[in-house]
């Protein structure tokens, strides 16, 4: 969506996948969705690095309102787990520098049964505007799917129509999945700023591994409609949960860097492990995801194990771009040594890329196009390479001058 926004993948946190909706304040005091779970992860993103790394906005999920809209037909957010309203909670992260996102759904309820905006489209654009909102998730259940193509792109038009910068994140498609033929992401990206395609993620290897599949499996639909403004969302990252190892953290952050992909944890900020933290805060992997070229990585060798991503990122010379490499290993349980021949990957350039691994953060120096790049990966891990243009020697046909 050419509305100005998101011309990077959004970067934030989001408390579904971590949290989901639970709503016993009395038995989870820190682990339902209330106003201080959002006050907390806000309050962690801009004391631990994350604003600074780039995570910058809070995202609201379901189960946040009231079972009905008030006289006036708006939504109201839970009273006795959101007693400040969210504007106030908006404001609270906006105080800290952060961007402020909620949620809601096209259908007549969302995926919770709270109360959805099918009838309310404008009603509820202007509440979150008046909100100061700065990004609504809007989900697909409880609506037929004949009248996605109709309300998702009114939304677009409502949010528009307050004035309101609001990144628009849309359902859209993930709800078409069993119509492949249904789905034109040239035609959802004039509407959205990023979309969900496929199910929903949770805290397993088993849900990354699917996602990743079904990402390769569809690349060359995927790839060309990809870029700034408009993003294919494979959903949030799952690193520092229960069941999420280093090696696995590693293998997420990877895919999804390579792939452009927006970058929203769920997780519990307030107890997240150092190692896990630091995954999350690679600079150089983060620049990668971040790239303003924005181009989604695509699989480009694979074998029953592994899989080789190559993603062009900036610096460019022309039609020369530098590269990112991502080595992903399935196996669950065998390391894996991989060798691959540069220009076999597609990095032809005869002066040469200087490479560094991301995660080592080593330096492996200036590799030419028939230079090998070797490397051991983890089961259920990854691994990452920033390959960048070296200055190219003048060349014959073209002489050097000072001041080039
Ligand atoms: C759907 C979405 C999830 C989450 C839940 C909330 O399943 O895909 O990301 O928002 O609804 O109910
Ligand atoms: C190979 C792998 C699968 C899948 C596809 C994607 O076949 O074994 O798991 O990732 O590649 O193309």
């Amino acid at each position: 969506l050419e509305n100005g926004l998101a011309r990077t993948p959004p970067m934030g946190w989001m408390s579904w996948t971590a949290f989901y909706c639970e709503l016993n304040c009395t038995k989870y005091p820190t682990g339902c969705i209330n106003e201080r779970l959002y006050m907390d992860m806000a309050d962690r993103l801009a004391s631990d690095g994350y604003r600074e790394a780039g995570y910058v906005s809070v995202h609201v999920d379901d189960c946040w309102m009231e079972r009905n809209r008030d006289g006036a037909g708006v939504l109201v957010a839970d009273r006795e787990r959101f007693p400040s309203g969210m504007q106030a909670l908006a404001q609270y992260t906006h105080t800290r520098g952060l961007k402020f996102g909620i949620y809601e759904d096209y259908g007549t309820l969302t995926c919770g049964g709270y109360p959805g905006s099918y009838g309310y489209l404008k009603i509820d654009a202007q509440t979150f505007a008046n909100w100061e909102v700065d990004y609504l998730k809007l989900d697909g259940c409880n609506i037929n799917l004949d009248l996605m193509p109709i309300g998702y792109p009114q939304m677009e038009r409502e949010l528009n129509a307050t004035g309101r910068p609001i990144v628009y994140s849309c359902s859209w498609p993930a709800y078409l999945i069993d119509h492949p033929h249904l789905v034109n992401y040239h035609v959802i990206g004039k509407s959205c700023n990023l979309w969900r395609n496929f199910d929903d993620i949770n805290s397993s290897w088993k849900s990354i591994q699917s996602i990743i599949n079904y990402y390769d499996h569809n690349q060359d639909k995927h790839i060309p409609t990809h870029g700034p403004g408009r993003w294919h969302d494979p959903d949030m990252l799952v690193i520092g949960n229960k069941g999420i190892t280093v090696d696995m953290s590693i293998a997420q952050m990877t895919i999804w860097c390579i792939w452009s992909a927006p970058l929203i944890m769920s997780n519990d900020l307030r107890i997240i492990g150092k190692e896990f933290r630091e995954i999350l805060l690679n600079r150089e992997a983060i620049a990668i995801d971040q790239d303003p070229l924005g181009v989604m990585g695509r699989l480009v060798a694979n074998t029953t194990d592994i899989g080789v991503y190559v993603k062009p990122i900036t610096p460019t010379a022309g039609s020369r771009t530098s590269f990112a490499i991502g080595i992903l290993n399935r196996n669950i349980t065998n390391a894996k040594t991989v060798e691959v021949v540069l220009w076999t990957l597609g990095l032809k350039d005869e002066a040469g890329y200087r490479v560094k691994d991301v995660w080592e953060k080593s330096d492996l120096g200036i590799l030419k196009p028939s230079d090998k790049l070797r490397t051991q990966v983890n089961p259920t891990g990854a691994a990452l390479f920033r390959a960048e243009l070296v200055n190219q020697a003048p060349s014959p046909d073209r002489p050097f001058f000072f001041g080039d």
